[in-house]
């Protein structure tokens, strides 16, 4: 092995970019870096970027200038400081990185992050390097594994990506460009992943893929497996006791998903589940293929499945054309699910999609964004107050905890609930990985305050009481 060198990369975006991160972590193991948390002391920069909105993608900007003046620092020192742009802006500009900001030595797209070892010796020899094709050959069969430390160091709750890429083609979106076709990882694949992961600790896994319920992975027995049957064998996997998956497209959601939740104790009553707007108008325009009403249908069907379902979602305000009707009728939905939570976007027009060019069409206002941060303040006012009374629901309650680790107030220890809320108890580092049982005290903003309810012993079942229903 060589010697150690200083790997500092820093994630912007969705989980799928946390997960990639780890697995490039892992990648460059084998040739020597050792993670940093500072970017100056680094022999490598890695910004693993995001592309969803302008804002987002802006910021990849302004973090190369200030790495500019570490990379100079550095070779004043006689250090050689080499910086990487992956991930979503890579794949989108590609080259334009470099024309913009000459510091960059690597662009690596999504699809190519297994190439980087070859890609960095590359840059070295050639001064740049370049790849956002997307490759043919599977990236994570071409991984490597990641060590048992690394993963004991990583927690006892862990990503596993299943799919990845998107074909919907919602018109705001620029996810099918920059992380191609919807692919399904294979079944034996994603289970030797899930076990080594449980052999050392990991006791909650997210299935994560941008559209992870359009699972379709081939089956141990050679047939496609859907993502409520990946669930029933993951659920068998000893040391698994919670599973998540994320993000789901309401239009993918089948029986076998719904009944996963009502059969699996293991998989949690918890799903977030976009639906970008109440107005079936904008929903057409947005390409979604479903309407308010089928949402609102599908949110049925999972609540009359397992009690104490409850629900989180992201929207989009100021769509082309969105008028305060097809805005109110966001609010309507909002009121009529009764949310856990909810992320609530300002519409970012997105260069290439289809919707970037309905926007002159329709944006005849002179006062658009006005408009835009008003719906944006209403809808996360009520979307926050969906929260509070979520939270605050669980006061004087037993709710069972997953502890995750020791919390910076000594002596207390934090895990989730079923919902993901943050959890905190007085008690011994032991519990970390079990699920116990929390009387819950109070809410200190959004982590509920408890005493353990009883000595110290796993709990296996995940069942939640039906009480936790937000009752909106
Ligand atoms: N695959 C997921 C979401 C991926 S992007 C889904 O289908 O829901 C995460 C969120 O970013 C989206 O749900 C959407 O609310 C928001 N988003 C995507 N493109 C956007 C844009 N151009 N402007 C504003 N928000 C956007
Ligand atoms: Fe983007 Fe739509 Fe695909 Fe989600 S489903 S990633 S919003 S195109
Ligand atoms: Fe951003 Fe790419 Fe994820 S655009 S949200 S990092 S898939």
């Amino acid at each position: 092995m060589s010697t150690p060198r200083k790997l500092h990369i820093k994630s912007y975006g969705c989980q799928m970019n946390v997960y990639d991160a780890q697995r490039m972590v892992d990648t460059l193991a084998p040739e020597g870096f050792v993670e940093t948390a500072q970017a100056e002391d680094a022999d490598l920069v890695i910004l693993n970027t995001c592309h969803i909105r302008e804002k987002a993608s802006e910021k990849v900007y302004s973090e190369l200038g200030r790495l500019r003046v570490a990379k100079d620092e550095a070779a004043r020192n006689g250090r050689a400081m080499q910086i990487a742009v992956a991930g979503c802006v890579a794949q989108a500009e590609g080259d334009e990185i470099i024309h913009r900001a000459p510091v960059v030595d690597v662009v690596v797209g999504p699809q190519s992050y297994h190439h980087l070892p070859h890609l960095l010796a590359r840059a070295r020899a050639e001064g740049r390097a370049i790849e956002t094709e997307f490759p043919v050959e599977d990236k994570f069969a071409a991984l490597p594994a990641p060590k048992p430390a690394a993963i004991r160091a990583r927690g006892i709750s862990s990503f596993v990506t299943v799919q990845e890429g998107c074909d919907k083609f919602c018109t705001f979106c620029v996810v099918p460009y920059t992380r191609g076709m919807e692919v399904s990882r294979p079944v034996a694949r994603i289970v030797e992943d899930v076990q080594r992961l449980a052999d050392n600790g990991v006791r909650e896994i997210t299935l994560i893929g941008q559209n992870v319920n359009a699972f379709h992975g081939d089956g141990e027995d050679g047939a496609p497996w859907s993502l409520g049957r990946l669930l029933h064998r993951l659920a068998a996997i000893p040391g698994i006791v919670r599973l998540r998956y994320s993000t789901s497209h309401p239009r993918d959601v089948d029986d076998a998903l719904i009944e996963a939740h009502r059969d699996i104790p293991a998989v949690m009553p918890f799903v977030h589940l976009p639906v970008q707007s109440g107005s079936d108008r904008i929903l057409e325009a947005m390409n979604r293929k479903h309407t308010a009403a089928d949402y609102r249908r599908t949110v049925e069907r999972f609540r009359k499945a397992r009690d104490g379902m409850a629900f989180s979602s992201d929207f989009i305000v100021g769509f082309p054309g969105e008028t305060e009707d097809d805005f109110s009728a966001t609010l309507a939905l909002v009121d009529q699910i009764g949310y856990a939570g909810a992320y609530s976007f300002k519409y970012s027009p997105r260069p290439g999609t289809p919707a970037a060019d309905m926007q002159e069409a329709v944006t005849t206002a002179s006062d658009t964004s006005r408009i835009m941060d008003e719906r944006l303040a209403r809808l996360q006012a009520l979307i926050d107050r969906q929260q509070a009374a979520f939270n605050a629901a669980a006061i004087g309650k037993t709710v069972e905890v997953l502890f995750e680790r020791a919390a910076r107030n000594p002596g207390q220890i934090v895990g989730r609930t079923a919902y993901l809320q943050p959890a905190h108890v007085m008690a011994s580092p032991d519990i970390i990985g079990q699920v116990l049982p929390v009387a819950v005290d109070s809410l200190e903003r959004y982590s509920l305050i408890g005493r353990l309810a009883q000595a110290a012993q796993p709990v296996v079942s995940s069942r939640v009481p039906s009480a936790m229903t937000t009752g909106a």
